[in-house]
């Protein structure tokens, strides 16, 4: 429950004074170091932001342009502020901690046009001590009913020129947040996706993001080249290059400002949470963070096809085992994919309609669905859209109550498409629009998503917590065919501290054979795609890439009889704290949760090409109690190119005055249990 402080609302009442004449407005932070101002300069609106009374945004204009409309930009006046200050505590039924509190100060600043139209809005400002929100709000009004919105000015002005860690968000076909990451000064910025992080020339970190994306175009942050420093909102279009249809009352989603000391203080990142509304679904029983295996990789290396024919990987056999091998070790769930009509043009222009409820004849659904229940384990079903929109929402119910009806509780889909819907971009109000269907729709059939190619996460979950996991960025399945040979050995590192910061990925770890015999009957060589790391850091990646759905991607055969596969069994997927211990992007990070269920923590740390030796204190656990670590290393010698599979398992006990010594080896990582000592 939110509910509104007695300590402070105060109501400031300016639509006397004279343009010129208006103060500015100040909001800051319940600690005081991050501080607003908003004011009014020659007709227009800015907003400026201090940390610790050092400026990081420079007055930033607000504001629209419209089609067949004048802009909402000019002769404007505030006309009214209220300030209230909120301090509330949420519980998470899932997460990567279980408690949230949300402490803010607000301020909601009226604003009008002084002439023409005089047409009116507000933006509300929110801010935290881990950064600022704000949103525009156009209430209804007689010259601003229905519009459509060409751009939102919003600017971030920065007072210097910081680094940032970027993905280009304009790219034909790789449009879909799935590239390597670039580092970079802010003022070389072209356009690019969010989460964005950045690192002052103070050293600080800012992070601009998004919130509670509904009803509005997804955004992207847009420079101006020529060394500026200045990123405007840059909205995805509909088809006819429209940005949003709308009709107030309305309001945009929050454009978010996180901040941090230091790296690891970045993560996990809870603003977005605390700026969306609290959860729709009364009784979350049936939402449960399980992990995973499928009939998934085996596609990705060629060695089955998603359509029928010799080497269909969606035979009912075939998912029997899966389902077998799920229930001897203690998985949740299995995602079969290609087991429905359709999949004869996938990746050809020659598209087939995909029919999400008959299957292929070979994968009798009902069958292997009740097989699954007797076994103690759900199927996922697989709804791969490539941007089919209509055709997708032509099914949606029936499909839906379909799965409902065979206990399925869990659904991946995909949107393989550089536009949908008939040429709106894949992340414009159209698809968003669609994604809060499908949300919901699942929602009132107890169904979980797990979306690929997917909008970015906006703190969804907080609203819809079957609202589960994504991709939204290179996963592990550019290992199996990239044409660069895979992703480099930095590049969960920078992962963690980017796409991460949005919400949990669906990156789906655990390739153990990591040279990619199992596809050629051959180590794969270095230039060909195979995995760049070594099998500890896959280990590693199952605590430090959160996911609330969390796959063992690789074939069943690869993991029996292997010792290292103790630790993806034992490992959790839902947490009741976390605390990154260190980190630095792109570079490394160490990881520590403890498990929500039981007195169990997790520690997991991954490096990038180079070597290191770190330390790690034990002292988030418990004073005076004592646990047994279970590591499980790089060996002496290991490294992700010339020798990948070497890895050491150990135990020793520990408690809260240990400091561990964690050896990675170059695009290595370190996985270690810390349970009680019996
Ligand atoms: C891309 C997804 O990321 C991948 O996981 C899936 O196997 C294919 N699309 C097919 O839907
Ligand atoms: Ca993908």
């Amino acid at each position: 429950m939110r509910f509104p402080c007695s300590r402070m609302v105060l109501t400031l009442v300016l639509c006397a004074a004279p343009l010129a004449a208006q103060q500015p407005l100040q909001l800051a932070s319940p600690d005081g170091r991050n501080r607003v101002t908003v004011q009014v300069r020659d007709g227009g609106l800015f907003y400026a932001v201090q940390r610790d009374g050092r400026v990081l945004l420079l007055p930033s204009r607000l504001g629209f342009e419209f089609r067949g409309a004048p802009p909402l930009r000019d002769s404007l006046a505030i006309t009214g502020a209220t300030a209230a200050a909120f301090d509330s505590t949420f519980t998470q039924p899932w997460g990567e901690v279980a408690r949230v509190r949300d402490q803010h100060h607000e301020l909601r600043v009226a604003v009008a046009e002084q002439g023409g139209l005089r047409r009116r809005f507000e933006v509300v400002f929110r801010a935290f001590d881990d950064g600022i929100g704000f949103r525009y709000e156009l209430p209804a009004q007689p010259n601003l009913g229905d519009f459509e919105i060409q751009e939102e000015l919003t600017e971030f002005s920065f007072g210097d020129n910081p680094t940032a860690w970027w993905i280009a968000s304009d790219r034909p076909r790789l449009d879909r947040s799935e590239q390597l990451y670039s580092a970079g000064p802010l003022s070389t910025l072209d356009s690019v996706q969010t989460p964005l992080t950045m690192r002052t020339t103070t050293g600080g970190y800012v992070v601009l993001h998004e919130a509670d994306l509904v009803d509005y175009p997804r955004t992207f942050l847009a420079g101006r080249g020529m060394e500026s420093r200045v990123l405007r909102a840059a909205l995805a279009p509909w088809a006819d290059g429209v940005k949003v249809r709308g009709r107030t009352p309305f309001q945009s989603p929050w454009r978010t400002i996180q901040v941090a000391d230091r790296a690891a203080g970045l993560a996990p990142a809870l603003l977005g949470l605390k700026l969306n509304p609290p959860s729709r679904i009364a009784n979350p029983s049936w939402i449960r963070p399980m992990k995973y295996v499928g009939i998934w990789w085996g596609m990705h290396l060629n060695l089955n096809t998603w359509k029928a024919g010799p080497q269909h990987g969606a035979t009912t056999e075939n998912a029997k085992r899966y389902i077998d091998f799920a229930a001897r070790n203690g998985f949740g769930g299995v995602l079969v994919e290609g087991w429905n009509l359709g999949w004869g043009g996938y990746l050809s222009d020659q598209l087939e309609q995909f029919d999400f409820i008959r299957s292929y004849p070979d994968y009798d659904l009902p069958a292997v669905a009740a097989y699954a229940k007797s076994k103690g384990v759900e199927l996922i079903a697989h709804n791969e859209t490539q941007g089919q929109i209509a055709n997708y929402e032509q099914q949606l119910e029936a499909a839906y109550r379909y799965y409902q009806s065979l206990g399925i509780h869990s659904i991946k889909s995909g949107y393989v498409a550089d536009t949908v819907g008939g040429g709106h971009s894949h992340y414009g109000q159209f698809a968003v629009r669609h994604h809060r269907k499908v949300i919901e729709t699942a929602a009132r059939y107890d169904i979980m998503l797990d979306v690929h190619e997917p909008i970015h996460d906006t703190g969804e979950r907080r609203t819809w917590p079957n609202m589960m996991t994504r991709e939204g960025a290179r996963g592990q399945e550019y290992n199996a065919w990239g044409a660069e040979g895979g992703n480099p050995p930095e590049h969960e590192t920078m992962l963690f501290f980017t796409r991460l910061l949005g919400g949990p990925m669906d990156f789906t770890p655990g390739i153990f054979d990591l040279l990619i015999q199992s596809a050629n009957g051959r180590p794969r060589a270095p230039e060909e795609a195979r995995v760049r790391t070594t099998l500890a850091k896959q280990l590693a990646l199952y605590v430090v890439l959160y996911s609330p759905l969390q796959m063992a991607a690789d074939l069943p055969q690869n993991y029996e009889g292997h010792p290292a596969f103790r630790f993806i069994r034992d490992v959790a997927v839902d947490w009741d704290t976390t605390a990154v211990l260190d980190g630095r992007i792109g570079d490394y990070v160490v990881v520590a949760r403890k498990t929500r269920d039981r007195d169990d923590w997790f520690l997991g740390a991954i490096t990038d090409e180079e070597g290191r030796t770190l330390t790690a204190s034990l002292d988030f656990l418990p004073a005076g109690r004592r646990y047994v670590a279970e590591i499980y290393a790089d060996a002496p010698g290991a490294h992700w190119l010339s020798a990948p599979l070497e890895y050491a398992i150990s135990e020793r006990p520990v408690d809260a005055t240990t400091w561990l010594e964690l050896k990675l080896a170059p695009g290595g990582g370190q996985a270690i249990r810390i349970r009680p000592a019996n």
